[in-house]
């Protein structure tokens, strides 16, 4: 692994990475180039719901790449088309649109808002966002997060998305205008580190949202497909957002992500919305692969129990090093350090062959394969345990 055979300086330097190279991957498990294995409690960044190259993608890649890459937007494809009513069928949404990432796939969520302002509320166009968010980095995704990081970054933002505060429901009511034309938010915000709006406050929201006329958009890029212990996290809260957008889990580990909207939410016209490889068969047949699987109700509820294990064992482990709270739900979850030592236990994880993230330096964050076994579970937690042990004799001696 060293420059010579790898020409790191070749790609832009925009984060700083370890230096392994990974060649191969299989369910909870990497490989990097000198043949070391690690088990993985990133998985693309809560991407690969069933594993790394799980046998049902392999399968739909090879036997759509043989029938047809892609005819053009232009014109209707089978497995697009396919996923959509199944899209469309588990969920309370009635139309979609495919795209290639979750940032397009809030951009558009954030058009079809404006769109639908011009349409019906006399061209109010402002989205009301919450401080923590995160939505991607296109620049009207990065104005709409709350990430303190990307404020003084590439002025001038994209106007029209005050920002409300987390479970504060009059924060949001003192930012509603004439201008307002919808609410959006993740449900648990998860680069922020996990932390979850509450149930009540999300109906008291749907509840204000519909008062006012104002579309109520979820973003459940990481949230979705099962990451939560149900197929949509929106689900737990028996309400029902206008939009939603979903993207990662989706493809679980191809380029694939959707917008979602009501019949009367979906107000694009011819020209508003588009795009060269959106809803392209490739990745949509093994979108449709992905949900066969972790729509059904044993995958759910296996999931669930993992989510619930997890969350056990990480509050042990809190417990026995003196550690804080355990956050989010299913197998999304985080656990609270109290003190800036996320960087140094996933560089020492990495070390001992486990794959870990650090969102904040005061916590770490979990989003393991939904099919995660207990056994990995278990061995995550053994290295962690580890890791802690000697960080807590390491302070006891300074
Ligand atoms: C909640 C949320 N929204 C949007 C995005 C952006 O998705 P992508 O990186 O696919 O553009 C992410 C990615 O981490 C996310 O977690």
């Amino acid at each position: 692994m060293t420059h010579a055979t790898h020409p790191f300086d070749a790609l832009m330097d925009i984060t700083a990475r370890p230096p392994a190279v990974f060649v191969r991957g299989e369910g909870s498990f990497l490989w990097d180039d000198d043949g070391k294995r690690y088990l993985d409690f990133v998985q693309g960044w809560a991407v690969n719901c069933l594993g790394h190259s799980p046998p049902e993608i392999i399968e739909a890649l090879t036997v759509q790449a043989k029938l047809l890459l892609t005819p053009s937007p232009a014109f209707y494809n089978t497995p697009s088309l396919k996923l959509a009513k199944a899209l469309t069928d588990h969920s309370c949404f009635d139309r979609v649109f495919f795209t290639n990432s979750g940032a397009e796939a809030n951009e558009g969520s954030i058009k079809l808002a404006r769109k639908y302002g011009a349409l019906h509320r006399h061209g109010a166009y402002e989205i009301i966002t919450f401080d923590g968010g995160f939505h991607g980095r296109t620049l009207a995704t990065m104005s709409a997060s709350g990430k303190k990081a990307f404020e003084p970054l590439f002025e001038p933002k994209v106007s029209g998305f005050p920002k409300a505060k987390i479970n504060d429901l009059e924060s949001v009511k003192r930012l509603i205008t004439a201008k307002t034309i919808a609410v959006m938010l993740e449900p648990i915000q998860g680069e922020a580190g996990v932390w979850p709006f509450t149930d009540q406050f999300l109906r008291d929201l749907r509840a204000l949202t519909t008062e006012q006329g104002l579309l109520l958009i979820f973003d459940e890029i990481q949230t979705g497909m099962g990451r939560t212990g149900k197929l949509f996290h929106y689900e737990h809260t028996g309400i029902e957002p206008d939009i939603m957008t979903l993207g990662k889990g989706i493809g679980g580990g191809v380029p694939l992500a959707a917008l979602l909207a009501t019949e009367a939410a979906s107000c694009f016209q011819h020209g508003d919305q588009g795009g060269t490889f959106n809803g392209n068969p490739l990745m949509c047949a093994v979108g449709l692969a992905v949900l066969e699987r972790v729509a059904a109700p044993e995958f759910l509820k296996s999931a669930a129990d993992a989510g619930l294990y997890l969350e056990s064992e990480l509050q042990r482990i809190s417990a026995r090093h003196g550690l804080g709270e355990v956050r989010g739900r299913g197998l999304l979850l985080a656990l609270d350090l109290k003190h800036p030592i996320g960087a140094s236990i996933v560089g020492q994880a990495l070390g001992d062959g486990v794959l870990l993230n650090s969102p904040q330096p005061d916590a770490l964050r979990f989003m393991p394969a939904l099919n995660v076994s207990r056994d990995e579970i278990d061995a995550m937690i053994d290295c962690l345990d580890a890791i802690l042990a000697k960080m807590g004799a390491a302070r006891r001696v300074a």
